[in-house]
């Protein structure tokens, strides 16, 4: 063969190489796979039907876009994030929240993927409170205890919405009324919570809430992340800071025993950067009980300025989330009542520790404790708590 007639066979097979790769790619990203960097779009907002529920309600999904590559996906049931679409290292785009592709799938079993909780995010002892002198009964959906809300809790209504759009953001506004005595709390809860997503890849969750009798309230978000956008990954190897020189240590119920303890010397300690996976196994009363880890950690903080609370890392592909609150703590639960049985979005299951929880709050059973920041809500006052969760590549 001449020269030229083999440089011609060997371009023409790396250009026959390279269209299969580039093929294969476009492929799998239109099956809303992993693979290629999509097309830059604009500030938007883009609304579908997603379902009915049982009683006939309509549930509408909201789809936010920003200009920096993110998406997120919000249904109305729960005030669910059910898709979060961000950007790694190389600009490749993948879902990183664990959810379900169709509403029946959230209303039949769902470990609150994504939702909104409320009246109060996590447990309350016994289900019981007292408020100037009245005892309150709860719903008991945790054992003896009461849980995220109760039976019926926010991450089970359906939430009425409205769009704001502006040059470098755009809103999903939710409005949800708990009415008096539902789930056993007293008064009329007004609750309005805000999902931003801004264009530096930043999404706000701004919580207002206000009552005609006194309460009390402690609203989170309960999406569970996997930065590596592959569910079938656990997510032992993320590394996370969590900013906190303390954490309340449960009992056998989850409940916290009242002490704050340091966490300096334990496996808690997350005040530098490390592997979740370190110490998870690690010979300790309180990841025995916790099944892991399923504890709220006391952020350093003196007051209610948003701050810097955790931050995690996928040293494998570069996507970093940063979590910022104006909350006193952040529950971290590691995943670990995950049991392989939920199907996940793709395909296959979800398996133990696939996903990881931030949930920021204030300390769970406080309305029993009295030495831990209160969760009164007083009619005349505005509850108002953010957290943003921003995401960046490293
Ligand atoms: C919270 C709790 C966990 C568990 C999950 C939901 O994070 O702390 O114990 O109940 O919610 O499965």
């Amino acid at each position: 063969m001449n020269y030229f007639k083999k440089c011609f066979y060997v371009f023409a097979t790396i250009g026959f190489a390279l269209m299969v790769v580039n093929c294969k790619r476009v492929k799998k990203a239109e099956a809303g796979e992993t693979g290629v960097a999509i097309p830059s779009q604009t500030v938007g907002i883009t609304k579908s039907e997603f379902g009915t529920t049982p009683e006939g309600e309509k549930v509408d999904k909201y789809t936010l876009k920003n200009e920096a590559g993110m998406e997120v996906a919000i249904i109305t049931y729960g005030g669910i994030i059910s898709n979060l679409i961000v950007p790694d290292s190389k600009g490749i785009r993948q879902d990183v929240v664990l959810g379900f592709p169709t509403l029946d799938q959230y209303i039949e079993s769902s470990p609150y993927f994504g939702a909104l909780i409320g009246r109060y995010g996590n447990r309350i002892a016994a289900g019981k409170f007292t408020l100037d002198e009245k005892q309150y009964t709860l719903a008991r959906n945790d054992g003896p205890n009461h849980l995220h809300g109760g039976l019926k809790g926010f991450d089970k209504k359906v939430w009425t919405a409205s769009e704001k759009i502006d040059e470098n953001s755009a809103s999903l506004v939710l409005h949800y009324l708990s009415k008096d005595g539902e789930e056993g709390y007293p008064g009329n809860l007004h609750v309005q919570v805000t999902y931003t997503l801004n264009n530096d890849n930043a999404l706000d969750i701004q919580y207002m809430a206000n009552t005609d009798m006194k309460t009390v309230v402690n609203l989170t978000n309960h999406s569970y992340f996997n930065l590596s956008g592959d569910f079938s990954k656990t997510i032992l190897d993320h590394v996370l800071t969590i900013r906190a020189d303390g954490y309340l240590p449960i009992d056998k119920g989850l409940i916290p025993t009242g002490q704050i303890e340091p966490v300096s010397g334990t496996p808690f300690d997350f005040r530098e950067p490390k592997e979740i996976g370190a110490d998870i196994n690690a010979e300790n009363e309180q990841l025995k009980l916790g099944m892991g880890y399923d504890h709220c950690w006391v952020l350093n903080k003196q007051n209610a300025e948003m701050s810097l609370a955790a931050k995690v890392y996928n040293p494998e592909n570069g996507r970093v989330l940063e979590v910022f609150t104006t909350e006193p703590g952040i529950q971290f639960y590691s995943g670990n009542f995950l049991d392989g049985t939920l199907p996940a979005k793709n395909e296959g299951t979800y398996a133990r520790r696939s996903g990881l929880c931030l949930e920021t709050e204030h300390f769970p059973d406080s309305p029993n404790q009295h030495n831990f920041p209160s969760v009164v809500l007083n009619p005349g006052e505005q509850y108002s708590s953010k957290t943003t969760f921003k995401f960046s590549t490293k």
